[in-house]
């Protein structure tokens, strides 16, 4: 893509998230029969307005190595169905026991516990369904579809993010401690994170190398993303950010500013999406819109 042609992020993040939500929207027909309160269950935390950051940047990961942004949106939706069953399950009482959630009130408490339990289980499952869906399967050669399924499935799972989410929980009110933060972090966020650029890479033909440099960069970003989310808790504004503000001290979360301080903790976020940045040289103006998103990942406000 010529220098010229690539849009300001504003525009950039506005175009993607327009294309995953009406995609999304057509996954997702009107509930209707005996599991309607289940799929309007669904529907209610996916439609509440996320930022759709890992759709977007499956998309632009495609787009970096010179594939279609198109051609992997199943994919990319799937990816935020995950994301967002983590974020039900999340808030839920036995976890984070929180009530606000994209501005809305969270799951649990508009279809109580055993519902919003189970709409989490019908997005993450729904998922693999769609990953494996005939719009794409006739598209991506097998090997690389599953290539890219397998990658994802092993950052959900207990390897990566449910994995962090058990040590977030079980070290919550623990005495600080540097590596058990960066594993919580690297595994609760990082890791989906990091599958989602990752696994738009591979659907858009990355060579290895390619892959190498693409997957270290979503390393760095989602790392940096959960400091970001950690500082946010400290400095953001409830309303803005569409969740409750100040939990995380209330809570006793490890958390890198619990651990290293707010300045530390800045520092390294900005430290991390520069090497990120870096890390892109080989790709050329088609990585700008990653570059950006790297950017805007410590500057946002929700
Ligand atoms: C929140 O993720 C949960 C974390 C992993 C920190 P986002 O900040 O991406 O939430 P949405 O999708 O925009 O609601
Ligand atoms: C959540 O981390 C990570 C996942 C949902 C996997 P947090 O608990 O910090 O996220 P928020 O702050 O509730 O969004
Ligand atoms: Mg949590
Ligand atoms: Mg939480
Ligand atoms: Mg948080």
């Amino acid at each position: 893509m010529p220098r010229e042609a690539v849009p300001d992020l504003k525009t950039y993040l506005a175009e993607k998230r327009a294309i995953v939500d009406t995609a999304l929207h057509d996954y997702f027909p009107e509930p209707e029969g005996l599991t309607s309160d289940l799929t309007e269950a669904m529907r209610y935390s996916l439609f509440a307005g996320g930022k759709r950051l890992r759709p977007i940047l499956c998309i632009a990961g495609a787009e970096a190595v010179g594939g279609s942004g198109k051609e992997v949106l199943p994919v990319a939706c799937a990816l935020e169905l995950i994301h967002t069953y983590s974020l039900i399950h999340d808030d839920l009482p036995l976890m984070d026991d929180d009530d606000f959630r994209r501005g809305q009130p969270t799951n649990h408490r508009v279809f109580g516990e055993p519902i919003a339990l189970l709409a989490g289980d019908g997005l993450l499952t729904e998922a693999f369904s769609l990953m494996t869906s005939p719009g794409i399967s006739v598209r991506i050669p097998p090997h690389i579809l599953l290539k890219a399924i397998r990658l994802i499935a092993q950052a959900a799972g207990h390897e990566g993010m449910v994995g962090g989410q058990a040590v977030d929980i079980q070290w919550e009110g623990k005495k600080a401690d540097l590596p058990v933060v960066n594993f919580m972090h690297t595994h609760k966020t990082g890791a989906l994170i990091t599958a989602s650029v990752a696994s738009g890479a591979v659907l858009g033909g990355a060579d290895e190398s390619q892959l190498r440099a693409i997957t270290s960069y979503g390393e760095k970003i989602g790392l940096a993303f959960q400091i970001s989310d950690d500082i946010l808790d400290i400095e953001g504004d409830t309303q803005t950010m569409g969740k409750r503000a100040g939990a995380d001290e209330e809570k006793g979360k490890m958390t890198y500013p619990a651990v290293l301080g707010l300045n530390e903790s800045k520092k390294i976020q900005s430290e991390l999406v520069e090497t990120a940045v870096q890390g892109l040289w080989e790709f050329g103006s088609r990585a700008e819109p990653l570059r950006q998103i790297a950017r805007y990942i410590i500057e946002r406000k929700k």
